[in-house]
């Protein structure tokens, strides 16, 4: 319905488009790149919706101490400033001989510069040595539609390298081999990692889940 402003609220237009069998959505992220890697996995009856699309420019706060935290943490900030339904999502690497570590602080892990490349070298500098080289990526995505907190969560395991390798991707990707591949994500092409990301994973539950709603 149009507001005082005559606008009609994208909150509002959410029911709209639902009736007409097509749903916008929230994606809390201003990722160019991540919103349409993501958009690409979801069926055309749901458009997703930007930070910028809704006004939305402030740094949204990143502090729980957990992956799964800081989506939700994410999402329910979307919420409760701008009331739309919405998803948001949050990725780290963990590995196993570090106890989960770099985790949650993936993006910092060699300081708040978030240097992927520094953040590659403290890794391999903290697995010098060391036999077991398994880890896994994990991304959890939270949604929050009609007054529900939902997760989902994506694994994609594998190990990491002694060194960088391939020049694709982004972040951790060079020094990252998944299960039953000799290549790192660095190596494979986007096709092939979108197939089997932890991302993807995660956004499959999601596409399931909100198949519900169609
Ligand atoms: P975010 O939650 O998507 O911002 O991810 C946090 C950090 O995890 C990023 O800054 C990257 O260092 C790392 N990361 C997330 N996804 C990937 C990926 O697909 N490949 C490599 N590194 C990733």
């Amino acid at each position: 319905m149009p507001n005082q402003l005559g606008i009609t609220p994208i909150y509002d237009s959410i029911r709209i488009d639902l009736i007409k069998n097509a749903m916008k959505l929230v994606f809390a992220t201003n990722n160019k790149n991540k919103l349409k890697e993501v958009q690409a996995m979801l069926p055309q009856t749901i458009e997703l919706v930007s930070l910028s699309d809704i006004g939305c420019y402030e740094d949204i706060p990143e502090t729980a101490s957990t992956i799964e935290g800081n989506a939700i943490q994410k999402a329910n900030y979307i919420r409760k400033h701008y009331q739309y339904d919405c998803f948001a999502d949050d990725t780290g690497l963990e590995v196993e001989i570090l106890n989960g570590a770099p985790g949650v602080y993936s993006a910092r892990y060699a300081g708040d510069a978030k240097n992927a490349d520094a953040n590659m070298d403290k890794l391999i500098q903290n697995l010098q040595g060391k036999e077991n080289r398994n880890a896994q990526f994990k991304t959890v995505i939270a949604l929050i539609i009609n007054g529900e907190t939902k997760t989902f969560t994506g694994i994609c395991s594998g190990h990491i390298t002694k060194e960088k390798r391939g020049t694709k991707g982004f972040g951790y990707d060079p020094i990252f081999v998944p299960n039953t591949y000799t290549q790192t994500f660095a190596e494979i092409s986007l096709e092939t990692k979108n197939k089997i990301s932890h991302r993807s994973r995660a956004v499959q539950k999601l596409k399931a889940y909100l198949s519900n709603f169609s």
